[in-house]
This record gives structure tokens, C-alpha cells and sequence, in this order.
């Protein structure tokens, strides 16, 4: 296990900042008293936490709407920004994913990173330059009860009410499912590093996985999700392919112990889940931060 950040008798916000700053990301060792240890350091390095995102039952058991646990599942999900697809929540500077049980090495489920900085150098240029040219174009289908709790809404005038002064997405209703198309970034220049990083959601919310991709039955996608090009122009297999195959490559899976904490910027380190062979259950939990201003 290593520990970049401190030791157990030695969490310092400044180690932990100094190690975002160069790498992205930082960890830290277990603790005792760990969800303490996660609310003490994260109100350290923010000055605000966004509402829980995502669906309600994440976060259930912390009823007071800042932590919640991550989503469970087997299939792997793609390396993804947080909160990169949902065009009425701002995306969160820092992650903070805390593990309240150690998973053995080989039962997969663990966290995974990858340095949107790196993806640039790997991706091929011409993809790269659409990527930043165009930006992408996220169309999604949800129904009543997710669009309630992603967009904080509790009726369908208050959803129209909210999009009708918002250029940049378009919105349409098929009964009580909502349909969203949103035109937004693909890349970011990461606060911590003052760089260009590929920072989006398009790995976590492909409509399918391209044929001839590794253990394609075993990463999520989602079939009502799509994704176009800035112009309106589908992604095609080939560009996705490349984008996945990147990933791959840079690809980093912690294994983190009980109590262990990863701290990651967002708008520079993907986070995503590798596929585990059994129900490994909510070992994670999360929150999300607003930088404080001396970062
Ligand atoms: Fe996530």
C-alpha cells in the first residue's frame, strides 16, 4: 500500500494538496475514526460540498445530503469525471472516496484512475483537436423518478421552468420519461495543474460498447445514452474504440485497505470501477467538494 500523502499520525492538508499538485491525486492511510477523518479533511480543502449526486438511493444512509456511498455493481464503469453529464449541478473541484472495507486484491470492484492529462498524449491528435474544437453533445432519457433526483425537481413545469433559460440544452418529454440533450466541454485545464486534461463523462455514458473492445459484456453502458459531436454528428465505433483503448492504457486500479482515503481532482483524474466477480457491496464512500480558495 503506498501512502503519498502522510501517515497515520501525519495528515497534513498541505502534504495532501502538494501531491494533487503533482500527480492529480493523493492518498492517504487508514484511520480509526474514518468518516470523521473524511469530514475533517474534506472541510479542510473546501468551501462548500455539492448536494449529493445522483440518485437517492446512494445516499440514503447519510441523510444530511453530503456523503453517500458509490453506486453498486459488477460491471466495470469507465473512467469519468463526476457530475460531467448533469447540466444543472456544478461539477465538483475534489473527490473524495473513502473505503470503509478493504476488498482482497483479487475480487475486483476497486477503485480506478487515469490522468486526464496523459489521455491527451495518448489519444490520437485529430481526435484530440474535436474533442477541444467541438466539445459533446450528451442526450440521455430518464424517467420520473431519476430525473427527480438529478435535477432536484419535482414536477415537469419545474423541470420546463429550469431549462427554458438555458441555450446549451435542449429538453423534451416522451410521456413522464425526459429526454436531454446537452452541448457542453469535453476537455478542461485542470485547476491543480493549470494544464488541458480530457475531463468529461463520455466513457461512463456510452449507449454501447464497441465490438472487439476487451470484456465488453462487463463494462456498463446504457442504451437510452447518447453521444454526438458538437455538430451533431454521432461518435463513431473507431473514435470511441480509440478513447477506450486509451484509457486502458494509462489506466491505474488502487487497492485501498478499511479506512483508506483517495482524493482526486476532478477536473484532471477520472475515477471509475473495475469489474468484480461478486457483489463486493458499498465499500466506498464519497463526497464532493468546491476548492476552498487557498488551493
Ligand atoms: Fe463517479
Amino acid at each position: 500500500m503506498t501512502n503519498d500523502a502522510g501517515t497515520s499520525s501525519d495528515i497534513s492538508s498541505a502534504s495532501i494538496i502538494a501531491s494533487i499538485k503533482d500527480k492529480g491525486w493523493a492518498q492517504v492511510a487508514g484511520q480509526e475514526d474514518r468518516l470523521d477523518m473524511l469530514r475533517e479533511i474534506s472541510a479542510k480543502l473546501c468551501r462548500a460540498f455539492v448536494p449529493c449526486i445522483g440518485r437517492e438511493s446512494y445516499f440514503k444512509t447519510f441523510p444530511e445530503g453530503e456523503l453517500h456511498h458509490a453506486p453498486v455493481g459488477r460491471k466495470a464503469v469507465l473512467g469519468h469525471s463526476e457530475g460531467a453529464y448533469n447540466p444543472v449541478v456544478t461539477p465538483p473541484d475534489l473527490c473524495f472516496f473513502l473505503s470503509i472495507q478493504t476488498i482482497p486484491d483479487d475480487a475486483g470492484g476497486q477503485l480506478t484512475l487515469a490522468d486526464g492529462e496523459r489521455m491527451l498524449d495518448v489519444l490520437p491528435t485529430p481526435l484530440v483537436d474535436r474533442l477541444r474544437d467541438e466539445g459533446v453533445i450528451y442526450t440521455m432519457q430518464w424517467e420520473p423518478s431519476r430525473w427527480r433526483d438529478e435535477l432536484r425537481t419535482n414536477s415537469k413545469q419545474e423541470v420546463n421552468d429550469l431549462m427554458a433559460c438555458r441555450a446549451d440544452v435542449d429538453h423534451d418529454w416522451d410521456g413522464d420519461h425526459l429526454i436531454l440533450k446537452w452541448h457542453t466541454f469535453a476537455l478542461r485545464r485542470a485547476w491543480s495543474s493549470g494544464r488541458e486534461a480530457f475531463a468529461n463523462g463520455i466513457l461512463a455514458h456510452l449507449p454501447a460498447i464497441p465490438s472487439g473492445i476487451d470484456d465488453a459484456d462487463n463494462i456498463y453502458c446504457r442504451v437510452t445514452n447518447g453521444l454526438a459531436w458538437g455538430n451533431g454528428e454521432s461518435l463513431d465505433h473507431s473514435e470511441i474504440t480509440a478513447m477506450i483503448q486509451a484509457h486502458a492504457d494509462i489506466l491505474e486500479t488502487r487497492l485501498m485497505r478499511q479506512g483508506d482515503m483517495i482524493i482526486i481532482d476532478n477536473t484532471r483524474i477520472l475515477h471509475g470501477r473495475s469489474k468484480a466477480a461478486q457483489d463486493v457491496g458499498r465499500e466506498l464512500v464519497c463526497r464532493f467538494g468546491l476548492r476552498a480558495s487557498q488551493l
